[in-house]
C-alpha cells in the first residue's frame, strides 16, 4: 500500500523531531501503523531553514495553504502554535478533508469545541496527544487505558518551564529572573513565556484532559488561574522547613454540584512522589474509581518527546483511516453527543 502523505505546517523544534524520529524509526513505525508514514510536504515562513532540515526528503512552501490545497495530503499537522492563523488553518484543513494532528494546547482549550463540531462534520479525525505533557501518552491514557473507569480527579505538573523554575529556586537557591532565562535558553519556555509563568500553559492542558476525564465540553474560561510570579525564595524556604516542596499543579476535581478546574502553587508533602519531580519533567496523577492512583512521569517538552505524542498520533490516524468512518471519528475527537453539562464551580 502506499504510504498514507503529511504535510507539516511549522517546521521547528517539535517539526525537526518529528521528521527525524520517523526516518529513523520508519520500518517499525511502518510495521505499527500496518502502511508507511511519508512527510511529503512542509510549509514554513522560513524555507532555508525547513529544507536545511528537511534535504529533499520532501516539497517545501511557504504558504501553508498550499499544503492544505494539495489533494494528496492526507493529513495535515499543526505545529504553529497560537490561537490566531492557527485556528484558521486547522479550519481550513478539516473543511478540505484532512485528518489533523496537533500540539497546540493553547489552540484546543479555547477553539476545542469549534474545532472538533467542524471534525465531526466533515468525517475526519483531529488527534492532539502531543497538546498535554509531550511525551507522556496522558490522552491515550484517560481516553483509552482508563476507559472503564470514573474519574475523581486530576493533579498534575504540566509545565516544565514553571517546575524547573520552582526547582533551581529551591536547590540552587536562584532567583527567579535568573532561572526564567535559563529556561528560555534550554527552549523549554514558550514563545511567551507569560503563559508559562502566569499558569496560563498548565491551564489550557488540564483543561483538555477535564474535557476528556469528565464528558464536558472545554471551557479554558472557566479555569481559575494562577501562576508562580507571586512566590519569593522565601516562600520555597518556608515551605521546606515545614516538610513540603511548592509546585504548580493542574487540578480537575470531580464535586457533588460540579467540576473544579484550577491551576495555581501547591503545598505538596515533600515526601510524597509527585513533590520530588524536580526540573522540566512533568508528572500527572489521576484518581479513579476502579484502577485507584495511577501515575505518569516524563518528559513534558522538547523536540523528541513532543513528536513521540505527535507521530503516536500518526499511526493511529493512519490505522483508523481505513476503518469505518462511522466508528473512527469518536475514538479520537470529543463525543458532542456523549456530553454533559456538568457545571465548572466558580473559585
Ligand atoms: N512551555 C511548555 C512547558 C512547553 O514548559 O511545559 C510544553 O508544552
Amino acid at each position: 500500500m502506499n504510504p498514507i502523505k503529511v504535510g507539516l505546517l511549522g517546521i521547528g523544534t517539535v517539526g525537526s523531531g518529528t521528521f527525524q524520529v520517523l526516518h529513523r524509526n520508519q520500518a517499525e513505525i511502518r510495521g505499527r501503523a500496518g502502511r508507511g508514514i511519508e512527510i511529503a510536504m512542509v510549509a514554513d515562513l522560513d524555507v532555508d531553514r525547513a529544507r536545511s532540515i528537511v534535504g529533499d526528503a520532501c516539497t517545501v512552501v511557504s504558504d501553508a495553504r498550499q499544503v492544505i490545497a494539495n489533494p494528496e495530503i492526507d493529513i495535515v499537522v499543526e505545529l504553529i502554535g497560537g490561537y490566531g492563523v492557527a485556528r484558521t488553518l486547522v479550519l481550513e484543513a478539516i473543511a478540505a478533508g484532512k485528518h489533523v494532528v496537533t500540539a497546540n494546547k493553547a489552540l484546543l482549550a479555547v477553539h476545542g469545541s469549534e474545532i472538533f463540531a467542524a471534525a465531526r462534520a466533515k468525517g475526519v479525525m483531529v488527534a492532539f496527544e502531543a497538546a498535554v505533557a509531550g511525551g507522556i501518552p496522558i490522552i491515550k491514557a484517560l481516553r483509552e487505558g482508563l476507559t472503564a473507569n470514573r474519574i475523581e480527579w486530576i493533579a498534575g505538573i504540566i509545565n516544565g518551564t514553571t517546575n524547573f523554575i520552582l526547582s533551581e529556586m529551591r536547590s540552587k537557591g536562584l532567583d527567579f529572573g535568573t532561572v526564567l532565562k535559563e529556561a528560555q535558553r534550554l527552549g523549554y519556555a514558550e514563545a511567551d513565556p507569560t503563559f508559562d509563568i502566569e499558569g496560563v500553559d498548565a491551564a489550557h492542558k488540564v483543561t483538555i484532559m477535564s474535557a476528556i476525564a469528565f464528558g464536558i465540553p472545554v471551557q479554558f474560561d472557566q479555569a481559575h488561574v494562577e501562576g508562580i510570579t507571586a512566590l519569593q525564595a522565601t516562600d520555597i524556604k518556608y515551605a521546606e522547613q515545614l516538610g513540603y516542596r511548592i509546585k504548580l499543579l493542574g487540578i480537575a476535581r470531580r464535586r457533588d454540584n460540579g467540576i473544579e478546574l484550577r491551576v495555581h502553587p501547591t503545598l505538596i508533602p515533600a515526601n510524597r512522589l509527585i513533590a520530588n519531580v524536580e526540573g522540566a519533567m512533568n508528572a500527572v496523577l489521576v484518581q479513579a474509581d476502579a484502577v485507584g492512583t495511577t501515575l505518569y512521569y516524563g518528559k513534558g517538552a522538547g523536540a523528541e518527546p513532543t513528536a513521540s505524542a505527535v507521530i503516536a498520533d500518526l499511526v493511529d490516524i493512519t490505522r483508523l483511516a481505513t476503518a469505518d468512518p462511522d466508528h473512527r471519528v469518536p475514538h479520537l475527537a470529543f463525543q458532542p453527543d456523549a456530553m454533559n453539562d456538568t457545571p465548572i464551580l466558580p473559585m
